[in-house]
């Protein structure tokens, strides 16, 4: 006997047809409605048992207020920020996610952007586009020590995948010991320890009120000169006034951001613009794998709980 009638699930945000699939014949009625607007979300969310997103929907206090038949809320995906859990807490309603499916796919998007830092890929296939056959220096990553910021899924592939270019890898996480640490190859530091030390920093961490602005004014100040920063994790983390400060002034070579503060970031801000700074829309989850892997589990895992075949959790 399962937790959940899950008579009707609603998808309000973009998802592989994998998830659909998945219910067809386990007698749950599905929607597909990607692009709602929060008003035509509260409007429907009254009918539904089970509703599945991504980033793009934000489940906030008052759509869970709406949803009086809601038992589930699921992120096909890992970051559930999106989500007010108190409110769905409050409500009793279950919040789910399916962390794992897309770690390889943004911790190789991770080593892209380190990569296309260290030889500024962008700008330079920018000027080659318009004529301009600009031979400029990079660096290699061999031999450098690259800092990771929260040593969970995410952050050791990553550390294991630099180690790989001979890079030095030493990282923080308060839940993760010394030694284990170093049992994956990771020299396990205090940030305090780290700012000074390291050539490039990435951040691995969930976006949390202990999180936000992680990576600020003060921080900055303590980094080598000419750190290379990359932010494949939650925009809020790194204050971008900080970032873009840091940029003008050279103290930060090139930052790489898949997130940002607010998605999407306006075209015509001055961080997006700076010319040592490479961007991406939120691209790390964004591969046919990883997709197809969230949207199968997140439909498995709603399943397996109606029918009692599971526990709970995010
Ligand atoms: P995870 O839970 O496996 O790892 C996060 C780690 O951060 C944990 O080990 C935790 O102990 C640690 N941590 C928490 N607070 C910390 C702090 N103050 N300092 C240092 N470490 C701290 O998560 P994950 O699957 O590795 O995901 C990491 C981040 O990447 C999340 O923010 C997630 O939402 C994001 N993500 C982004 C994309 C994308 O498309 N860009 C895709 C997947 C995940
Ligand atoms: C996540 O937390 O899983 C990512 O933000 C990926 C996504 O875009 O779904």
């Amino acid at each position: 006997m399962g937790l959940l009638k899950l008579r009707k699930v609603l998808i309000s945000d973009k998802i592989a047809n994998d998830c659909l699939e998945a219910f067809e014949g386990k007698g749950v009625e599905v929607t597909y409605k990607p692009g709602l607007s929060k008003t035509e979300l509260i409007n429907i969310i009254p009918e539904y048992n089970g509703l599945i997103v991504r980033s793009a929907t934000k489940v906030t206090a008052d759509v869970i207020k709406a949803a009086i038949n809601l038992e589930i809320i699921g992120r096909a995906g890992t970051g559930t920020d999106n989500i007010d859990h108190d409110a769905a807490s409050d409500a009793g309603v279950v919040v789910m996610n399916t962390p794992g499916g897309n770690t390889n796919s943004a911790a190789e998007h991770t080593c892209a952007l380190i990569l296309a830092m260290c030889r500024n890929l962008a700008n330079r296939h920018t000027e080659l586009m318009n004529g301009e056959w600009n031979r400029i220096n990079g660096v290699e990553l061999s031999g450098k020590t690259i800092g990771i910021i929260g040593l969970g899924r995410i952050g050791i592939i990553v550390a294991h995948r630099m180690q790989a270019f001979g890079m030095k890898t030493v990282g923080y996480d308060p839940f993760v010991s010394a030694s284990s640490a170093a049992e994956m190859g990771v020299e396990f530091l205090q940030l305090e320890e780290m700012w000074p030390i390291c050539d490039f920093l990435t951040i691995h961490v969930p976006l949390l009120p202990s999180t936000k602005h992680m990576l600020n004014s003060s921080v900055f100040e303590k980094c080598k000169k000419g750190v290379r920063i990359v932010n494949c994790a939650r925009g809020g983390i790194i204050d971008e006034d900080a970032l873009l400060e840091n940029l003008n002034s050279g103290k930060v070579a090139c930052a790489a951001l898949d997130v940002f503060e607010k998605e999407p970031p306006a075209a015509d801000s001055p961080l997006l613009q700076h010319s040592n700074l490479i961007a991406t829309p939120h691209l790390g989850a964004s591969t046919a794998e990883a997709q197809t892997r969230v949207a199968k589990e997140i439909a498995e895992q709603f399943l397996a709980l109606r029918d009692g075949k599971s526990t709970f959790g995010c």
